[in-house]
């Protein structure tokens, strides 16, 4: 079995986990900028390794440009954000999913970190307001569940990536 894990990081947790799966898979690692589609054909696995930004997974462009050549394989999506693992939040990514590819693509999910002195300018001025915004609010009105992780961390480091969240993907990629 040949398999390929493609990353999207912005501020490296995703590639973190990318890294680790690649070392207990020994599948080939690369970066989704770096990606030729004409490289896939060598892969009967697929992974994409994704962060999750505003509510969406980076990257599902990529997997639905070439989902015809891909869903001939096993792909699927290992996405990262501040949101905790649980079915709540793999329901609101699949909801903002206006593009139909998490429908066609097994999803899998670690939560990520949060390093607020890293962000860049975009990120710091958005996140600046939505933090101001979700101050004014009672916790039990935020509209997204890493809303909470988001309000507790910010300000500070926090990194709640955990190589166990990669065992149902592991189990996953092993099956014939
Ligand atoms: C601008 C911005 C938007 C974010 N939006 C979400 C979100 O909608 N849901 C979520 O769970 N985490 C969100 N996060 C947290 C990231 O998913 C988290 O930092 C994750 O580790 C990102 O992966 P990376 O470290 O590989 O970039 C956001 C972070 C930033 C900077």
């Amino acid at each position: 079995m040949r398999g390929i894990i493609i990353y999207h990081s912005k501020y490296g947790a995703a590639k973190e986990y990318a890294q680790m799966l690649a070392a207990k898979t020994g599948f080939s690692l690369c970066a989704l900028a770096g990606i030729k589609a004409a490289e896939l054909a060598a892969y009967d696995r697929v992974v994409l390794c994704s962060g999750v930004y505003v509510g969406k997974i980076a990257g599902l462009k990529f997997l639905k440009r070439h989902a015809d050549a891909l869903r001939k394989k096993r792909t699927a999506i290992f996405a990262v954000g501040l949101s905790p693992a649980n079915e709540s939040t793999l329901e609101t990514l699949k909801k903002n999913d206006q593009s139909g590819t998490l429908a066609q693509f097994p999803l899998f999910y670690g939560q990520g970190a949060w390093k607020g002195a890293d962000l860049k300018a975009g990120d710091k001025l958005l996140c600046g307001m939505l933090h101001g915004m979700l101050a004014k609010k009672d916790p039990s009105q935020y509209e997204e569940p890493w809303m909470r992780t988001f309000m507790e961390c910010y300000g500070r480091s926090c990194d709640f990536t955990d190589e166990a969240y990669l065992a149902p993907l592991l189990a996953w990629l092993e099956r014939p």
